[in-house]
């Protein structure tokens, strides 16, 4: 591999490395992406607080996410069609993760199935649930979960419908990608995402495909979701779902107060701030402009977590000094799948921890667990702010 120097240079090779459908897929927004921009640009717009002589020495990242101990306050997020970005992706990230010391959440619309990640592993995964119509589906899939020792379950509560990505649409994504002429042709361009391909049994949603009735062939992914993901969740739901699984509750989607309030009152574990990458409403503000105010309304009472535009330590830094107890990676670590498989996921938490410890330290502190607000000098979007 050339120097990687930072996220954007494994994305710029994950780009030449995955077939041109799965690219589009992860690096895409829906409709004009304008709250997928936000979310990357509103963290440049915040100042960090620059500080000298303060003793720098003996620097700790470590903290815990909902009691769990984390090398650094980042979970890998759970991202759909993993293994199609690289061969056997959700196994390949999962190990990352764990050598790393950092948890990983395996998505229901993985392609490596929940047992099969729980079979190349040894640290439990978190695992994240879509609620569809069949219901019965659903209490299977919990107890999936349940049974391959996952330690949290994260509900997804923003996507029972789907925002359009215009990318998706036009590339005709499926996984496997159809015989298609332009397909093909795109895929003569890849050739070691072929190889590996090639070298796994690994290729259709594994949690799903077999496990529903019905379901063989998944077609196209945005006309199943419509099918199959129900729309009809609420807050009862929420309180099934956690009866049910028993265990630590994560509710990720989370962009307003009320809901915010809501969340907590349904006994959750962690909520998460998250517009979904924007790829659900467009429109909506970044993730870290409508943390503060969830953070301010129910911060004492649950674990406020963000994701949303981190391709960086830094990023990680003004997250957690806007009050959020820790942080997803979407993006960052697909992007360093398709580059180099598990090895490029490593780099990119590598790089991460990296830049989040010089940062920290060039702010004066050495304790993760110690930053306030105090190390930011501006935030723009709120009103003329500053922190001194
Ligand atoms: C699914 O989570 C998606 O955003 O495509």
């Amino acid at each position: 591999m050339a120097v990687i120097a930072c996220i954007e240079d494994l994305r710029l090779l994950a780009r030449r490395r995955v077939p041109r459908m799965f690219y589009d897929y992860a690096d895409s927004g829906s409709w004009t992406e304008s709250t997928y921009r936000a979310n990357q640009q509103d963290f440049q717009q915040m100042k960090l607080r620059q500080r000298v002589a303060m003793d720098i020495d003996n620097r700790s990242l470590a903290t815990q996410m909902i009691g769990q101990k984390v090398a650094m306050p980042v979970a890998l997020a759970p991202v759909g069609l993993t293994g199609m970005q690289h061969a056997d992706g959700e196994i390949m990230a999962a190990r990352a993760a764990e050598k790393f010391g950092v948890p990983f959440t395996l998505s229901t619309m993985s392609i490596c199935s929940i047992e099969d990640v729980a079979a190349h592993t040894q640290a439990p995964f978190w695992f994240q649930l879509y609620v569809m119509r069949d219901r019965d589906f659903i209490e299977r899939l919990i107890d999936r979960a349940k049974a391959a020792r996952c330690s949290a379950l994260m509900l997804t509560m923003d996507l029972q419908i789907l925002g359009q990505r215009h990318k998706d649409l036009k590339n005709g994504l499926s996984a496997p990608p159809g015989p298609t002429l332009s397909n093909l042709l795109n895929l003569a361009t890849k050739p070691r995402w072929v190889l590996g391909m090639l070298g796994t049994k690994r290729r259709h949603f594994g949690n799903i495909v077999g496990h529903v009735k019905g379901v063989e062939n998944m077609g196209s992914l945005s006309a199943w979701t419509s099918q199959q993901f129900d729309p009809r969740l609420n807050w009862n739901d929420v309180a099934w779902i956690k009866k049910r699984w028993g265990g630590k509750l994560i509710l990720k989607g989370i962009m307003d107060a009320q809901d915010a309030r809501l969340a907590v009152e349904s006994g959750a574990d962690a909520l998460i701030v998250s517009n979904h990458g924007g790829r659900q409403l467009d429109g909506a503000p970044s993730s870290i402009v409508a943390l503060p105010a969830i953070v301010d309304a129910v911060g004492a009472q649950i674990e406020v977590w963000m994701d949303g535009g981190i391709r960086s330590g830094q990023d990680v830094f003004k997250a957690i000094a806007l009050g959020a107890r820790g942080t997803l990676i979407g993006r960052a670590y697909v992007y360093g799948l398709g580059a180099g498989g598990e090895k490029g996921v490593s780099n990119c938490l590598e790089l991460i921890r990296n830049e989040l410890d010089l940062t920290m330290a060039f702010c004066g502190l050495t304790d993760i667990r110690a930053v306030t607000p105090e190390v930011l000098l501006t935030m723009p979007w709120r009103a003329g702010m500053t922190c001194m």
